[in-house]
């Protein structure tokens, strides 16, 4: 039995080039590794108000997206979460075992919140009761994430402990973090200290898996560069070693391999270089994407069969964690 690996994304934005390289490029890899699972959280989603055309649009959209980067269904489950109703039923559940304290600490919710004005909707405060719930309910061990999300696979472990302890050290697996070895951060073309994001309002430093190959070569040759001219990775060169990093992260190649190539270059070259290697991996996806979402009824068997698999395996584990409670069978 291979050991269960579970992730996902919000379907609230097209999907970028930093998720592509950061995160489904390697699940594509590790689906033949772990037993994977991979959704879209449509429920995490309505945290923030969503315009429903554009919630449906961008729910197929990072569906079709995931198979466009070789996600492949035969070989993990693929599923949209509201499909699954167990992950809000546990959530409801999870929800009487997790602490207001422990809840207000965490980070993304406090910045969310303080960017909302007056009325913060109750479930950014217990999203990550429901994210705690997506992980428990297939007993996960390995939880691919990004460093913003560890906060809240730390919550995770505390409220299955708190459960485990009170009911029975069977019930949940402790989920862990899982880095990959060559974690490819990618950084806003604009702002290399910031994370490159689906949500970012400045336009030109994301690149999106759906940009054309002019905006793309558009958007690279526009990217902000450091002072000085040598090509070199160093901390006084994050616009450099954000170039450097994607290249390295399309290609495979080390970014030592890379530098190597550009002594004696420009930074212009270097921003051809990489714009024409973004175009190289994105258009792919760009097109499969486009074709897979010409045709929503072969999507929808896809998502149908993903969503049985995942609500038998979920329902054990709500069974399983109702029967404990001392619910009766209905
Ligand atoms: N909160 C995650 C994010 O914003 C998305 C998410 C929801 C998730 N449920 C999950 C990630 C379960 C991993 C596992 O990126």
């Amino acid at each position: 039995m291979k050991p269960v690996m579970l992730s996902a994304v919000q379907p609230t934005n097209k999907l970028t080039l930093g998720t592509y390289l950061g995160a489904l490029k390697n699940w594509a890899k590790l689906q033949h590794q772990y037993d994977c699972l991979f959704f879209a959280v449509d429920l995490h989603a309505i945290t923030a108000r969503q315009d429903p055309k554009v919630l449906r649009e961008n729910t197929y959209r990072a569906i079709a997206t995931y198979l466009a980067s070789g996600i492949d269904p035969d070989h993990c489950t693929l599923f949209v979460q509201s499909h699954v109703p167990q992950h809000a039923q546990l959530s409801w559940i999870l929800t009487c075992y997790s602490y207001m304290g422990e809840l207000s600490r965490m980070t993304q919710f406090k910045d969310k919140s303080s960017k909302q004005g007056q009325n913060i909707p109750t479930g950014l405060f217990t999203y990550p009761v429901l994210m705690a719930s997506d992980i428990l309910l297939y007993r996960t061990k390995l939880v691919p994430v990004g460093e913003d999300q560890k906060q809240h696979i730390e919550l995770t472990r505390d409220i299955a402990g708190r459960f485990n302890n009170l009911y029975g050290e069977d019930i949940f697996t402790m989920p862990e973090p899982y880095i990959a070895p060559i974690g490819a951060r990618i950084m806003s073309l604009q702002n290399p200290a910031s994370k490159m994001s689906k949500s970012d309002p400045d336009l030109n430093g994301t690149l999106f898996l759906d940009d054309s190959d002019d905006l793309i070569l558009k958007k690279v040759k526009r990217a902000v560069t450091d002072s000085g001219s040598e090509i070199v990775l160093a901390d006084d060169k994050p616009g450099v070693k954000n170039l450097l990093t994607i290249q390295s992260a399309i290609t495979g190649k080390s970014i030592q391999d890379i530098v190597a190539t550009y002594v004696g270059k420009q930074y212009g070259h270097l921003k051809v270089d990489t714009a024409e290697i973004c175009v190289q991996a994105i258009k792919p996806i760009r097109e499969e994407t486009e074709r897979l979402m010409g045709d929503l009824t072969h999507l929808n068997g896809i998502l149908k069969r993903g969503a049985e698999s995942a609500r038998e395996r979920a329902q054990k584990t709500v069974a399983l964690v109702e029967e404990r409670l001392g619910f009766i069978p209905g």
